[in-house]
Formats: C-alpha cells, structure tokens, sequence
C-alpha cells in the first residue's frame, strides 16, 4: 500500500479577522415594492459589525448605527424617490467607530426607486357581470410614504400618469385570454351574458425599460348576474398597514437600545 500522504498544509491561518482585513459585504441586493425598500447583503457577521450609508444626489450621506443583521429597511431614507441612491456597507469593529480610519466597504449597484420599484398587487373591491357587462373596482397598492395629513399615499399618487393597469380575463374552463388596459381604478368591458369569466389585473409602468409589469391581483371568477363586494379587502389594508409600520417599530428599538448601550461611554 501506498503511504499515507502527509496531510496538506493548512491554508494559512491569519488570526481572526480585525481591521483592516475584515470581510466586506457580498452579494448586495435591493429589494423593493410599492416604493418599501430593503438592502440586503451577506455574509452574517461573525465578530464584526456592519453599518450602512446610503449616498444620494441631493441626499449627500446617511448612516445608519452599527448593525449585526444582513438587511437594513431603508425606505425612510429614500424619500426623494426620483434620485439615484447608491449604498456602502461598511464593515467595522466596535472600536474602530472611535477612530478616523476608512473602515473597508463594499458598494451597491445604483438604485433609483421611481425606475426600479415593484408595483405590487393590485386589490379588487368590487366586480359585477350584468347582461353582458363585467364592472370591475379595485384600489391602488399604498407606499410607506404619508401624506403631511398622515394619509398614505398610492403608487398612483407617485406614479401619476406614469401608471396603467392591465385587466387578462377569460372564460372560465378555457384559455383564450383577452386584455384591457385602463389609467383609471374600474374596467368596464363586454362579455357574453351567460358565460362566467375570471380575470386578474396587473399595474404597469409603459415608460420603463425594465421592471414594467408589476405583481399580479389573485385570480376572481364571476358568477354572471351577481354582483361580488370583496370583504376581504379591509383585512388586506390592515395587514398591509402593519406590515410597514413594523420593520420601522423594530429598527427603532435598535437604534434607541444601542444608543442606551453607548452612553456609558460618553460619560465622565
Ligand atoms: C453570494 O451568492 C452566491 C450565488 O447566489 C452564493 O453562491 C454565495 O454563497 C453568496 N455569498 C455568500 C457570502 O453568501
Ligand atoms: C363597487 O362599490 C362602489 C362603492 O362601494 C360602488 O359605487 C360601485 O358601483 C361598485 N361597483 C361595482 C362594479 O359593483
Ligand atoms: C390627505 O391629503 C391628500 C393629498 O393632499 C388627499 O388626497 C387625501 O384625501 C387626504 N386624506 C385625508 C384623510 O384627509
Ligand atoms: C429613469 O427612467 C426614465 C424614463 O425611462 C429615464 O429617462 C431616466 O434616465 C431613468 N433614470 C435613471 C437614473 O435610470
């Protein structure tokens, strides 16, 4: 038998990772719906700690505070919705947040919210199919951005003309699928009286290259001759509500612990 081969070396072991050669960010990914945005990165760090700037145009730059988390809600920074943002995720120890040095960093692709934000579902209200007349209601998705009078605003609000919706329907049991399109929030179209159709409708943005179309509503089916108010839509807005309002609560708390965790230091 041969003999055994002598183990390979080791890969060089540097001690554990300190500045300068701390691992920066991979992988950089903005993810964003209905004008709601999260930057999300890798890998988790180990005894390190991540903080990310965003720069914009008029913005000039932003920090947010020393974070162990791989994703960062950044909606609240990207209000200029129009302006190209761009992110660097800096890896720091905590005692290097007490020297001048250029912590290492990884930079993000561009992003630029009004170009790149998903539209996501529209919600159907209502739907009737009378004779031959299917009326379909239904609202714009709301963004995380208020009003000065605490109201959300839609897609429709940012997106002003800039924004249409496509309606795919079809005769229940087959597959011809017909389409409309319409810049208002009601289709109105002719159907044949005694069949029933479902349908679907989408958001589109005709101006962009890419991302046009965007998430789609679920799939409803008439019952000709009745009329169907979707109960289902004021639970929908609730979930939605909290759904934004809580990665803010939860980032808040952070912030406000850390800044606990930090006055010790600022002490005598
Ligand atoms: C980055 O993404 C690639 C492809 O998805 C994956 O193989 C790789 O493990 C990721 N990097 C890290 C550090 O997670
Ligand atoms: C949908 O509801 C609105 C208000 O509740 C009502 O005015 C409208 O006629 C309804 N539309 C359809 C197609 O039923
Ligand atoms: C808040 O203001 C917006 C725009 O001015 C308006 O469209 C909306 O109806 C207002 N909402 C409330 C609840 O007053
Ligand atoms: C955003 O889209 C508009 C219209 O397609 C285009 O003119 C503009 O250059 C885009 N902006 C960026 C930063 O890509």
């Amino acid at each position: 038998a041969a003999p055994p081969q002598p183990p390979p070396l080791p890969p060089p072991q540097s001690p554990p990772p300190r500045s300068p050669g701390l691992p920066t960010a991979v992988n950089i990914t903005w993810s964003s719906i209905n004008f709601k945005t999260i930057l999300r990165w890798q890998p988790k760090p180990s005894d390190y700690f991540y903080t990310v700037e965003i720069l914009g145009e008029m913005l000039g730059n932003t920090k947010n505070d020393l974070t162990t988390e791989t994703e960062c809600d950044v909606t609240d920074v990207l209000r200029n919705v129009r302006e190209t943002y761009t992110a660097h995720i800096l890896s720091v120890t905590s005692s290097r947040m007490d020297n001048f040095e250029q912590p290492p960093y990884a930079v993000s692709e561009n992003f630029t919210p009004y170009n790149q934000t998903i539209l996501g579902k529209p919600e159907i209200q209502n739907y009737t199919q009378k004779d031959s007349k299917m009326s379909i209601v239904f609202k714009d998705p709301l963004t995380p951005y208020m009003f000065p009078n605490g109201s959300f605003q839609s897609v429709r609000d940012i997106f002003k003309n800039d924004l249409e919706y496509k309606l795919y329907y079809w005769k229940d049991q087959s597959s011809g699928k017909k389409d409309a399109t319409t810049k208002s929030n009601k289709f109105e179209i002719n159907v044949e009286s005694t069949k029933n159709y479902c349908f679907y409708i989408q958001g589109i943005i005709p101006s962009r290259s890419k991302s046009r179309t965007g998430q789609e509503s679920m799939v409803l089916c008439t019952k000709y001759g009745t009329e169907v108010f979707i109960i289902l839509a004021a639970v929908a807005v609730a979930v939605l509500a909290l759904a934004i309002a809580l990665p803010v609560i939860l980032c808040k708390r952070k912030r406000a612990k850390l800044a606990r965790e930090k006055q010790p230091l600022n002490g005598p």
